[in-house]
């Protein structure tokens, strides 16, 4: 293993891993190397550049704590995430809810809130009505289905970034016996991740804008059935085709529907407009990979 070069540098480090006596471990190393090595190959960096690249991942790392996650952020935005996402679930059934990235701001443990109540504590906005059922993937009702809600209020904040007590727009809920979940809440707005660590700066430095359109965040867990991490998407919204980090899927886009004062689907009684989304989903069989 000397006089190594640029042509024999990679089958020298992938050998010196040879004796890895993890073979899961060995195949993800021996293909880092490979491609690693390939991407150097390709793009030739100065040591300039490389001493810039590493500087970039240390602010990355230094910006991370109990509450920031920037190394999952910069995972988002360059569409690793999602690729993930895409290799770990995927069902031929239309039947089964598509998934989508979960995001920094899943607080565990919400308050658990009884059906057909408002989550809007100490916000304002449009009022919102969200309803739908939850059902297995030949369409049987799911009762119990522990499904949780989180989403930024009108102006594109998330309690977590707001001095609140206690939490506002989360919550759980638990399906009924006809797999039923409803819930008031208030509209949310599209809104930027955030851009105060180095990921907002690699999207400045290159022109991408940090926007995401406006969502609803459901966590879906049943047992005996994979987690559902997914995100229903307001169609119209401006930043659908250029989230910045790659989420939407079109079975996840739907008219939150505008109506006028009146009567409510819950038969409420509303003295100013309000919208109204309706949405079903399908939870597939556990994996072993995916249960909770
Ligand atoms: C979110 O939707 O909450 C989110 C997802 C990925 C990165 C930042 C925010
Ligand atoms: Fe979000």
């Amino acid at each position: 293993m000397r006089n190594l070069n640029a042509q024999n540098i990679t089958d020298a480090v992938i050998e010196a891993f040879s004796k890895c006596p993890d073979e899961r471990l060995k195949t993800v190393l021996d293909s880092l190397v490979e491609h690693l090595h390939a991407f150097i190959r390709e793009v030739e960096p100065s040591e300039r550049e490389w001493t810039q690249a590493i500087d970039f991942l240390t602010r990355t790392g230094h910006m991370c704590d109990d509450q920031r996650q920037e190394f999952i952020l910069l995972s988002d935005t360059l569409g690793v995430t999602m690729l993930v996402d895409a290799i770990n679930h995927h069902s031929s059934n239309p039947k089964v809810s598509e998934s989508t990235v979960l995001g920094p701001f899943y607080v565990a443990d919400p308050p658990m809130v009884a059906q057909g109540e408002s989550i809007d504590w100490n916000v304002e906005g449009e009022p919102f009505y969200v309803e739908g059922k939850v059902h297995d993937e030949s369409g049987q009702p799911l009762a119990n289905v522990v499904v949780d809600v989180w989403q930024s209020d009108s102006e594109g904040f998330y309690d977590v970034q707001k001095e609140l007590e206690g939490a506002s727009l989360r919550a759980r809920f638990s399906t009924d016996a006809e797999g039923r979940y409803a819930f008031w809440t208030v509209t949310p707005s599209p809104y930027p991740i955030p851009t105060d660590g180095p990921v907002g700066k690699m999207l400045e430095a290159t022109g991408r804008h940090p926007y995401r359109p406006a969502h609803v965040h459901f966590m879906l867990m049943a047992e005996g059935f994979d987690t559902l991490v997914t995100q229903v998407f307001a169609e119209g919204d401006p930043y659908l085709d250029s989230d910045a980090v790659f989420g939407v899927k079109d079975s996840l886009v739907m008219d939150y529907t505008s109506l006028p004062p009146g009567p409510a689907p819950d038969g409420r009684s509303m003295n100013v407009p309000f919208r109204h989304l309706k949405y079903d989903f399908g939870l597939k069989s556990s994996s072993k990979a995916n249960t909770v």
